[in-house]
């Protein structure tokens, strides 16, 4: 579900990826400077952290994986000049080829994932012993004013499943067996034009179903112009509006 889900946002993904772009820097600006042998980025979508990587180290062989075909698909062609990544289709929670890895990267993915404590001991599997974690995970925080209102609006229709706190993600990771060496938390409000502008940069982000906002019931006609017109009103700001996103980086080892 997840796989279609941003699969249909592929083209549109990269023209409202600030906050990701912002996580994606944090994750890369924590990394050693000596270049891996290899790298798996798990979730690359449309490639913000794997160009990121590439930048920091350039002819280092990149196995890519996104649970979305269409994101691999879409990747595969705008990064048809870099033959270092191989791009693959499988899911972080399963995903084993049998090697294992001495940098695994990952920005703005897994928090999505089904089930975040099998996830990490996933890929606790996939690193080599002494090897490195870059994680960038979006929290709980993210768009609590749409979650305040929709709340407010429509309170049968409020998703049952949110995105995981900071000590939970905390707690995961640890308990699969990472060691914990650096971490950044970061609340940020960005700003749009205006409610409508914000409500559509997050749906062309694909973030507006499942989990974040939009799970089980879609809003009515009516419940969405409320929607607009209260989120103009309640969190107007510098002429626009803003919302706010909560963010985690970490780097932790084997
Ligand atoms: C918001 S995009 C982030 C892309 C990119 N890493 C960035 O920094 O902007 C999230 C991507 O993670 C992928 N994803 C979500 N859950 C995943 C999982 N369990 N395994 C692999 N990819 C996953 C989605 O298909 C999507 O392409």
């Amino acid at each position: 579900m997840i796989g279609s889900r941003f699969s249909a946002a592929a083209e549109t993904y990269d023209r409202h990826a600030q906050p990701q772009l912002a996580l994606a820097k944090a994750v890369v600006s924590m990394l050693p400077k000596t270049a891996p042998e290899e790298i798996l980025e798990l979730g690359p979508g449309t490639g913000q952290l794997t160009r990121l990587l590439l930048e920091r180290f350039p002819n280092v062989p990149i196995d890519a994986v996104d649970v979305a075909e269409m994101m691999i698909a879409h990747s595969r062609k705008t990064f048809a000049a870099y033959p270092q990544i191989n791009w693959m289709v499988g899911d972080a929670q399963t995903f084993w080829n049998g090697r294992r890895y001495p940098l695994i990267a990952s920005s703005a993915a897994l928090h999505w994932a089904a089930d975040l404590s099998a996830t990490f001991e996933n890929v606790f599997q996939s690193l080599e012993p002494g090897g490195i974690f870059s994680l960038g995970m979006m929290l709980q925080g993210t768009l609590k004013e749409l979650h305040q209102l929709r709340r407010e609006i429509s309170p049968e229709k409020t998703p049952g499943i949110t995105l995981p706190t900071y000590s939970e993600i905390l707690e995961a990771l640890k308990s699969a067996g990472f060691r914990l060496k650096r971490r950044q938390h970061a609340e940020e409000k960005i700003l749009y034009g205006d409610a409508k502008a914000f409500l559509r940069a997050i749906h062309e982000q694909g973030v507006t179903g499942g989990k974040v906002s939009s799970g089980n019931a879609p809003l009515t006609r009516g419940e969405l112009s409320r929607l607009v017109v209260d989120y103009q009103e309640e969190f107007a700001s510098d002429g626009g509006v803003y919302a706010t996103y909560e963010t985690a980086a970490f780097l932790l080892t084997k």
